[in-house]
């Protein structure tokens, strides 16, 4: 196992009829910025239920941030910040208006010149406001790691930064928020923290069984739950274990003393700046893609996975290694989401476009940092 430190101070407030609890944990006196996304927590009595716990506090709200939060929108939010004198923001959405929220929180006390060398270049933050939410939508993780990730919709550019100063105070998960989502959302959300995990399970090993079980039992819950939530969206026991599971694929437990990868979501982020697809779309494209080509470097705990999540347990290596992710794609096409990228209208030169971009960050990705933009490329060109 490798050295760590973990450190997760967010708490979580679990369960039916949470929501009213907001009231308590933000401190007295608080001027609060609600922000939330294009309007679903209005639809679903979300809002309705907020605006009631906050009736004692003084609060201004922030309404419109898109999917895939732009750059643009927030620092008009940082704008209303200064204005209004906010000093508790309050993020009711998924992880688009958790992002967005949390870059909000350290762009307004950015002593730089500019803030969006935060996201191009890792600036430090030295401090950020506090933020806590309500996470309507189990997928990202974000309601319980530092992680944000933001588009510049004028480059286009999808980048991220992460830091401690924004993990959340609390976080509130009401599993009843599954109720409303469309089928769409709750298989994106399926397999953005199915792949999360595997970001931080399938490399090499680092004899770390702990953290390799954890991983397994939330991919396995995640195999179990995921359709239940499809099926049948009032079942509220699959929503409570489909919105922990996504939650704790994300909050650096399972990270922490093993290699990370990463370079599927580095990949994905580049089709989502450039065709807007959905996050988990471009993740369940790239990721057999990855499985694939790094087959070798990966190929101890691709067969582990394939056994102890597939039960694939005959044939040589290479035929677990093809079952595997076989079994992988299909898992992404069962919740009807296509894993090619002609699927979506995605041709050869994006792909360049892609390996241009990669080239001029000058970046190589992955748990080894093996991944050069030529190895992206035929990442992207197994995936045509
Ligand atoms: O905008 P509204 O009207 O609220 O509607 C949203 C949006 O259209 C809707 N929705 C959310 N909760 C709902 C609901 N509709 C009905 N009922 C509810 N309870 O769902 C749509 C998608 O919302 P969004 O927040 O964009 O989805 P998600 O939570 O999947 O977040 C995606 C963003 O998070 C980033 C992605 O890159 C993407 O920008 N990620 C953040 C991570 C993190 N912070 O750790 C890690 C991830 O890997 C990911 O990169
Ligand atoms: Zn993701």
């Amino acid at each position: 196992m490798l050295n760590f430190e973990y450190k997760n101070p967010v708490k979580i407030i679990f369960g039916k009829e949470t929501i009213p609890q907001i009231a308590k944990e933000i401190p007295d006196g608080k001027k609060v910025l609600l922000t939330y996304g294009g309007g679903s927590i209005k639809r679903n009595g979300i809002y309705g239920q907020v605006k009631k716990a906050l009736e004692n506090f003084e609060v201004v709200e922030f309404g419109g941030i898109e999917v895939n939060p732009h750059y643009e929108t927030c620092l008009k939010a940082v704008d209303v910040i200064k204005k209004e004198g906010i000093d508790f923001l309050l993020a009711v959405g998924g992880g688009s208006v958790l992002d967005a929220t949390k870059f909000m929180a350290a762009a307004v006390y950015f002593s730089g010149d500019d803030p969006w060398d935060i996201l191009a270049k890792g600036a430090k933050i030295e401090k950020a406001m506090p933020l806590a939410d309500i996470i309507t939508l189990p997928a990202t993780g974000s309601e319980m790691n530092g992680n944000s990730v933001i588009t510049r919709a004028e480059i286009p550019q999808k980048l991220a930064f992460s830091s401690q100063l924004v993990m959340p105070r609390f976080s509130v998960l009401d599993p009843e928020v599954v109720f409303s989502l469309p089928g769409r959302q709750v298989a994106n959300g399926v397999v953005d923290a199915f792949v999360h995990v595997m970001e931080q399970y399938l490399t090499y090993p680092v004899n770390s069984p702990i953290q390799d079980r954890f991983a397994e039992s939330i991919l396995l819950t995640l195999i179990e739950e995921g359709p239940k939530v499809l099926r049948n969206r009032s079942d509220y026991d699959a929503a409570a274990n489909f919105m922990w599971s996504a939650t704790m694929a994300l909050n650096g437990l399972i990270a922490a003393g093993v290699p990370e990868d990463w370079a599927t979501h580095q990949i994905g982020h580049e089709l989502t700046a450039l065709h807007g697809i959905d996050h988990a779309r471009t993740l369940a494209v790239v990721l057999p893609g990855v499985m694939n080509i790094r087959r070798g470097q990966k190929k101890e705990k691709i067969i582990q996975y394939g056994q102890r999540i597939w039960g694939i347990t005959e044939g040589s290596d290479d035929e677990i290694i093809d079952a595997a992710i076989a079994k992988t794609e299909g898992f992404f096409q069962s919740f009807g989401i296509p894993t090619t990228l002609p699927d979506y209208n995605v041709t050869a030169d994006t792909i360049s476009e892609i390996v241009a971009r990669f080239k001029r960050q000058g970046k190589s990705i992955g748990e080894t940092k093996e991944i050069t933009p030529e190895i992206v490329k035929l990442i992207l060109e197994d995936r045509l």
